[in-house]
């Protein structure tokens, strides 16, 4: 198995392979001045099992340009076969029709994978993990919610409260407190289908006087979580920590969050970020030494 990591993941790419032990096939990659990619592998690729590692976070367009460039390329240059690890799935909030007329994004865009070569995905906390299964080329999905819940574990957060947001995520804050043991629960959201807004209903929840750790799959402008960090902090938690997979934290986002009060923000690397610190190059490695996505 060969790994190539993509400009859009070039650290966690070589980590994979790291952990992978396998060979790395380099990109050799530029922007020219009107913003089109230009992409050349630098080694063979021929006959070989090919891992293509390129999350398609912001500026998620020209991420996947990229990635569709790489699948291509190593169709033609006779790769074996080609799995495409995608940490951040882009376009995959837009998993239903909300509204009569609205195009199915996601299923666009593996469509397209698949017209390149692509033969299996492999992704991080999908936003919705059960459309997956009706796309068009087999796609596997892994939570990094247990390595976020055992890195605060490792900062002797003792028993925190595990909290989610929105119904679905309740598997997320049952994942985490499988390893944090302090309790679970969630706050219902709602979201407005013409603007995308999100509310959070009210809920009064067992917070008082104690740490209480926040866990959702994305956060982007950061406007869901700092409605829930007030909330957290109105009815009286102690500290409150933040842990979700994939911090794109859109323009000032990120110091929004920090001004919001809350006691330490931590992500992965499926997004390269200053607090994207928890590697999901293990989780991934060990998928891949499992066999291609079915
Ligand atoms: C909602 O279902 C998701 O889990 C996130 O809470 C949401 O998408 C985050 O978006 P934003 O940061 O823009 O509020």
């Amino acid at each position: 198995m060969i790994v190539i990591p993509g400009p859009a993941s070039v650290d966690l790419g070589l980590r994979v392979a790291g952990h992978l032990n396998s060979r790395v096939v380099s990109v050799e990659f530029k922007r020219f001045p009107d913003g089109e990619s230009y992409i050349r592998f630098t080694d063979s690729i021929e006959n070989e099992d090919t891992v293509i590692v390129q999350t398609t976070s912001p500026p998620q367009n020209e991420n996947l340009v990229q990635l569709l460039l790489m699948a291509d390329n190593a169709m033609d240059l006779g790769a074996k076969s080609i799995t495409a690890v995608i940490p951040y799935l882009a376009y995959a909030r837009q998993d239903r029709r909300f509204r009569p007329g609205e195009v199915l994004s996601v299923k666009t865009i593996v469509n397209m994978l698949k017209a390149c070569g692509v033969n299996g995905i492999m992704t991080i906390n999908a936003h919705n993990p059960s459309l997956l299964k009706a796309l068009d080329l087999p796609i596997r999905e892994l939570s990094a919610i247990p390595l976020l819940a055992d890195h605060f574990r490792l900062q002797g957060i003792t028993y925190p409260l595990s909290i989610s947001l929105g119904k679905k995520g309740i598997d997320t804050s049952s994942e985490a407190d499988e390893i944090l043991r302090g309790g679970r629960d969630y706050i219902p959201t709602h979201r407005d289908v013409i603007t995308g807004d999100v509310t959070l209903e009210e809920k009064q929840l067992p917070v008082k006087g104690r740490d209480v750790i926040i866990f959702d799959d994305v956060i982007s402008s950061g406007g869901t979580m700092i409605k829930a960090i007030r909330t957290i902090k109105d009815q009286g938690a102690k500290r409150i920590f933040i842990g979700a997979v994939h911090l794109l934290l859109i323009g000032d986002a990120g110091e929004r969050m920090l001004g919001s009060g809350v006691d330490g923000m931590v992500g992965t690397d499926c997004v390269p970020s200053p607090f994207g610190i928890v590697s999901i190059a293990p989780l991934i490695a060990r998928a891949l030494r499992q066999g291609p996505p079915s």
